[in-house]
């Protein structure tokens, strides 16, 4: 992957922000991904490349998904803290389906089908498009939930993080980063409303397990078969076992996701104040795997 170094480090600059304790910094990156990334760029292995790639396909679609049913309701938020939070978490997640769309096409360019992912979630997300603005922003909020639980992956799994390609690992563990700083932003808005009905909730998982996690699947089988993941049967298991065995990548969206029907839920259950600031040096301090890899800018 080609890097690019800016004379300005940005951990400088992020410690400079003007940015209260829990206010969410909207941190302007860019990006630049040449050829020269290994294919499997995730733990070295097709099958869990490609159920990456199909992440990184359906993310965008699925970011602006969150922003507009949580857009929607912003003029009924009258607190202004909660309100500035909106406004980072929007920053955020138009930043981060930016990036991924950059990522995609350099997918593109080493022969993923990033399309059938972009179709299948576009399709899944237009049938919840159809429920109401409530029902929509609880998918949110449940959709967010694992995001977070997957941004924990990104930070913490060690044969992700030892097996995986370090640059560009990089954009992944920033996304992380960032879920992490906003995860309670749409549960917050949402408890606001006063319409926090079960129905509602069940609505929402039902909605996310029935059409989000199957379009998402579908893409990742589809990707990784064209992909010929399947070809190296050794290799192929070792994939399956990455996802889904014992500390699998993927076990916690099958376990956590149906947490937003207990009654006690709440993001900021899940502790990830003290990983969140580690990352935060380690990405983005002066001497941040960022700032080494990276071309990078922050205009706020
Ligand atoms: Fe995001
Ligand atoms: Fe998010």
């Amino acid at each position: 992957m080609t890097t690019h170094l800016k004379n300005q480090p940005i951990g400088s600059t992020f410690k400079n922000s003007r940015l209260g304790s829990n206010q969410i910094p909207v941190r302007h990156m860019q990006f630049v991904f040449a050829d020269d990334f290994p294919v499997n760029f995730a733990f070295n292995n097709a099958l869990t490349t490609s159920v990456f790639v199909a992440l990184s396909a359906v993310f965008p679609s699925g970011e602006r998904f969150f922003m507009d049913s949580i857009r929607y309701f912003r003029d009924h938020i009258t607190d202004d803290a909660l309100k500035q939070q909106i406004a980072g978490f929007i920053g955020q997640e138009a930043m981060h389906g930016r990036e991924h769309d950059r990522f995609n096409k350099a997918l593109i360019k080493k022969g993923f089908d990033v399309e059938i992912g972009v179709k299948s979630i576009t399709r899944g997300l237009g049938l919840l498009r159809k429920l109401t603005p409530v029902q929509q922003l609880a998918c949110t909020v449940v959709m967010e939930h694992a995001t977070a639980h997957l941004a924990i992956q990104w930070l913490s799994h060690a044969d992700l993080n030892r097996l995986s390609d370090p640059k560009t690992l990089a954009m992944w563990q920033w996304h992380a980063l960032e879920e992490l700083e906003h995860k309670t932003v749409s549960y917050d808005v949402y408890k606001i409303l006063d319409e926090d009905k079960w129905i509602t909730r069940f609505i929402a998982v039902c909605a996310v397990m029935g059409v989000v996690i199957p379009v998402s699947i579908y893409a990742a089988i589809v990707i990784a078969y064209k992909h010929g993941s399947h070809k190296n049967r050794k290799e192929f298991i070792q994939g399956l076992k990455l996802l889904f065995g014992q500390d699998g990548f993927l076990r916690p969206l099958i376990t956590k996701a149906p947490d937003f029907l207990k009654k006690d839920f709440n993001p900021r259950n899940d502790d990830t104040e003290q990983l969140e600031q580690v990352w935060k040096e380690k990405l983005l301090g002066p001497n941040g795997i960022i700032n080494e890899f990276y071309m990078n800018k922050l205009a706020s």
